[in-house]
């Protein structure tokens, strides 16, 4: 009933006030993926797979709408997201939060992540290891949350879903077909934060991964 509860504040919050439950059966499906991604946030609370977890002081394993049809993959936590277990809420988090929201849409209708769900120490890019040893929980999130695209923030992101180094400034903006989704990559928002003039682009990128992620073709 738990998850019930918060699968309709997560409605509420996308500005639905009514539901019609035609089946039993769909609430219940509902349910149980919130459930499952519940599991996954306590496998992420308690791993100790990587050494990662040594300094970590909470784990980061994302948050947003169980039913998205885009998600934002970033690189790590960072020091902000260490502290409060919450993804993308320190200064980089607030303009991907600024950028979504300038596009007429809200944060909470996407899902937001990782590819490593503990901060590095001093914020160093993980290693291919540490992404590979996390990579079964991002894998489990999208398969759960089945979005249509995923926007790769930045050239950790791409690593781990391209499995090979990626030019994020001779890639950005390019559609990947992946496993029946599509991949957009851009720029890391800290990225944007050192260098303005990539502002605008990071903005027509979101827009594109959202309006991609909601037009109905295939
Ligand atoms: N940078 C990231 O890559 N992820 C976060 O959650 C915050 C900053």
């Amino acid at each position: 009933m738990e998850e019930f509860k918060d699968y309709l504040k997560i409605l509420k919050s996308l500005g639905f006030n009514e539901i019609f439950i035609e089946k039993e059966e769909q609430s219940v499906k509902a349910t149980d993926k919130i459930k499952l991604l519940k599991e996954i946030e306590e496998q992420i609370k308690n791993c100790t797979k990587c050494e990662l977890h040594l300094s970590r002081t909470k784990a980061v394993p994302g948050e947003g709408n169980p039913d998205a049809k885009l998600m934002f993959v970033g690189e790590a936590p960072g020091g902000d997201e260490d502290k409060q277990g919450r993804p993308f809420v320190g200064r980089a988090g607030k303009l991907l939060t600024k950028m979504i929201e300038a596009t007429g849409h809200k944060r909470e209708e996407f899902y937001i992540t990782n590819t490593v769900k503990c901060r590095p120490p001093n914020n160093r890019t993980p290693t291919p290891w540490e992404q590979e040893t996390c990579w079964p929980y991002l894998e489990k999130q999208i398969e759960l949350i089945n979005p249509k695209v995923i926007c790769l923030l930045g050239a950790a992101a791409g690593y781990a879903f391209l499995k090979r180094p990626v030019k994020i400034t001779k890639e950005r903006g390019q559609i990947i077909k992946w496993n029946n989704r599509l991949l957009y990559l851009t720029y890391h928002p800290a990225y944007v934060l050192r260098n303005l003039q990539a502002e605008p682009i990071l903005l027509q990128d979101i827009k594109k991964a959202i309006e991609l992620a909601y037009s109905q073709e295939e």
